[in-house]
């Protein structure tokens, strides 16, 4: 098997000029590339205590979703603006690329329960904070994020200080 990060494709100047895109569909469409990153991402939970893994839509359901299955923790969507059919909260953050809007259900967090965030990439840090603002404003304790990717160079660490966050990978 290759290396993880030799399945992922780098395309210049997507969805905007200036921006290099980690195409993470080019991962999913191997199946070895799919096992080595779902697996590598579950082996930063090895010895973590948490109730449910909580993900964005729509790229932090892929890895979400099997990690959660496979560990047998709930998964907890997080969703873009109007898709939730029940009581929401929703906040409002900024993207490297444009603005967005996520929601959650208001009863998909206990108060007190421990929740992993999954995301296949982490830029700015803005959705991962934003996640955060969620799931504490429910009463959750986020004890962990993971990401298949990181692209350390936006800083979005800066943002999630005081928070336990780990990457697979890794770009300058
Ligand atoms: C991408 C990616 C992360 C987020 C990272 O999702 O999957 O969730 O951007 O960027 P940030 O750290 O600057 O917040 P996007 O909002 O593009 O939605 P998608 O998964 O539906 O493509
Ligand atoms: N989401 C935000 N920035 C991204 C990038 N540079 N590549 C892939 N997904 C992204």
């Amino acid at each position: 098997m290759k290396p993880i990060e030799e399945y992922v494709r780098s395309i210049p100047d997507f969805p905007e000029q200036g921006i290099i895109f980690r195409d993470v569909t080019s991962v999913l469409q191997d199946a070895d590339g799919l096992h080595l990153a779902v697996d590598l991402m579950q082996g930063k939970l090895d010895g973590v205590e948490f109730d449910v893994i909580v993900g964005p839509e729509s790229r932090g359901f892929i890895f979400g979703v099997p990690i959660a299955y496979n560990l047998h923790k709930p998964f907890i969507p997080i969703r873009k603006k109007g898709k939730l059919p029940c009581e929401t909260v929703s906040i409002r953050y900024d993207l490297e690329y444009g603005t967005a809007e996520l929601e959650v259900h208001r009863d998909a967090i206990k108060e007190g329960q421990k929740v992993v965030i999954i995301d296949d990439l982490i830029a700015t840090g803005g959705t991962n904070e934003a996640m955060i603002k969620l799931v504490e404003g429910l009463g959750g304790e986020v004890v962990k994020t993971v990401f298949l990717m990181e692209l350390s160079g936006l800083e979005g660490r800066k943002r999630l200080k005081g928070y336990d966050v780990e990457s697979v990978i890794a770009y300058p």
